[in-house]
């Protein structure tokens, strides 16, 4: 055993050396189909910090929520940045580990050292116009999530006024598509076409290569059109706070908000859909009465779309739970395995309409999600106008029979089949939104949307009746 000086004076460290303990794959079956079985299997053997075998790579999995929170909240402690990975400087992380292209991408999420600060004040920056309710930007953004969510309903409408849809194919996920290019400034609905490529590289089949270097090259050269022609969008206002931003660095921090778009907020669309439908009458009640926001957040503490954060590194040797992480070794924060920590769910009472804000689904500390607030308005205005449009909707199979889709890093419904009838009478603007003229104003040419190759794709799904 050795000693070190720590701040709150010595503290013994054990001689436990990561690479030494040959840990168990995380990435299993019962990951996929339990992965609450797998966190508490983890937490009997080990405590609060467990190391996994990741893809063949070892890592340490935070499964405890004081320890979570001792890591996100200590960002020179626990920094993020490869750099800071000792295996990988030592050539022991494999050049084919899987994970190696989506954490190798440098852009915020991933990014440590001197650069990462400016970076995320431009961020916050370039994010506040479409954050501040009272921004023309952030009704625009409002109007138009509505306007492409009544664009998405009567698709799913026309295979007849009641029927059968896939509301995860046919809403969750292409509705924050089409927001990201509206945030991305696409011209038209060119941005549509191109966006796919992101579910391609999401869903890692065998595509996923060719289309996450097509999609590089379109953001890249939006960038550089953004660079000539600034317009009202994410894209300029983050050059205009960071102007010695490089093209290639811009195209990588677009394709992290698209990545975030599309995959985070349609994973919470979903699972808030859900709920409102599964839940207790008083769900559907409380979301009449304007509460969508509440079950959200609700939805959002007991299903994180995020259940792993990508690495952070060990500063220096520091005891965390019953080890002592070595200087550079890895470290995983799981807040899906944190939220089961039952310092923290014996707190949060089941079945109330009151839910805890101490989650860790935006992350905590310095390096918290900027976007929250975005993405929290996104999914809102979303499932407000399908629960508007829709006098019912119904889960077409038993909510716990829902296939899910997860990854090292998230977890998600891969489909969200439901029964459905339309409102008689179309609603008219949803509740304290804008005039279907403002909301016009930000959708593009129809005759474009219908030949655009998402359109293809989402009529080829319209099931109707059948
Ligand atoms: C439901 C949707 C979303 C969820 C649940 C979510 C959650 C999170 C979490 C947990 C983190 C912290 C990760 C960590 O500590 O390692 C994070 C970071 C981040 N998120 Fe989000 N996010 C969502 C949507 C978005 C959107 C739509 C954007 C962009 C428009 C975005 C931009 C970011 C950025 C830039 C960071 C990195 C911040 C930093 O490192 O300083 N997020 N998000």
């Amino acid at each position: 055993m050795e000693s070190q000086w720590g701040d709150g004076g010595s503290v013994d460290l054990d001689d436990t050396r990561l690479e030494t303990l040959d840990p168990r794959p995380l990435l299993t079956r019962d990951y996929e189909t339990r992965p609450a079985l797998v966190y508490e299997r983890l937490r009997q053997q080990h405590g609060p910090v467990a190391p996994v075998d990741l893809l063949g790579v070892p890592a340490w999995l935070v499964l405890g929520y004081r320890e979570s929170l001792q890591v996100l909240q200590d960002d020179d402690g626990w920094p993020k940045g490869l750099e800071n990975w000792r295996a990988r400087t030592e050539g022991r992380v494999p050049a084919d580990w899987p994970l190696g292209p989506s954490l190798e991408v440098n852009h915020i999420l991933i990014q440590g050292g001197p650069g990462y600060r400016p970076l995320r004040t431009a961020w916050d920056v370039a994010l506040k116009p479409f954050q501040d309710p009272r921004h023309p930007q952030a009704k625009r953004l409002k109007a138009a999530v509505t306007a492409y969510a009544d664009e998405l309903i009567t698709l799913v409408g026309q295979g007849g006024r009641t029927g059968v849809a896939d509301l995860s194919a046919q809403f969750s996920r292409p509705l924050p598509l089409m927001v990201a290019s509206h945030l991305l400034g696409f011209p038209g609905s060119q941005g549509d076409d191109a966006l796919m490529d992101m579910w391609r590289v999401l869903d890692a089949g065998p595509d996923a290569e060719a289309a996450l270097e097509r999609l590089l090259a379109t953001l890249a050269e939006l960038a550089a059109l953004k660079l000539q022609k600034p317009g009202d969008d994410f894209p300029s206002y983050l050059l205009a706070a960071y102007p010695d931003l490089s093209l290639d660095h811009l195209a990588r921090e677009l394709f992290m908000l698209l990545g975030m778009t599309s995959d985070h907020v349609g994973i919470l669309i979903s699972n808030t859909v859900v709920e409102v439908i599964s839940g207790e009458g008083s769900v559907r009640a409380s979301l009449s009465a304007g509460m969508v926001r509440e079950s959200m957040n609700r939805v959002v503490m007991r299903k994180p779309p995020l259940v792993n954060f990508v690495p952070r590194f060990a500063a220096r040797d520091t005891p965390l739970g019953n080890y002592t992480i070595r200087a550079g070794d890895p470290v995983w924060v799981s807040p899906g395995a944190a939220h089961a920590d039952p310092l923290f769910a014996d707190h949060v009472a089941s079945g109330t309409t009151i839910s805890t804000r101490a989650h860790l689904s935006w992350g905590a500390g310095p390096r918290q999600c900027p976007a929250r607030e975005l993405a929290s308005t996104v999914a809102a205005a979303g499932v407000g106008r399908l629960f508007e449009r829709f006098e019912h909707l119904d889960l077409a199979l038993p909510a716990d029979q829902l296939p899910w889709r997860s990854s090292p890093f998230m977890r998600g419904l891969r489909s969200l089949p439901v029964r459905y009838e339309l409102a008689a009478t179309p609603a008219g603007p949803p509740v304290g939104g804008l005039a279907p003229e403002a909301a016009g104003e930000v959708l593009p040419d129809p005759s474009a949307r219908q030949r655009s190759s998402l359109w293809r794709y989402l009529t080829g799904l319209i099931r109707g009746g059948r």
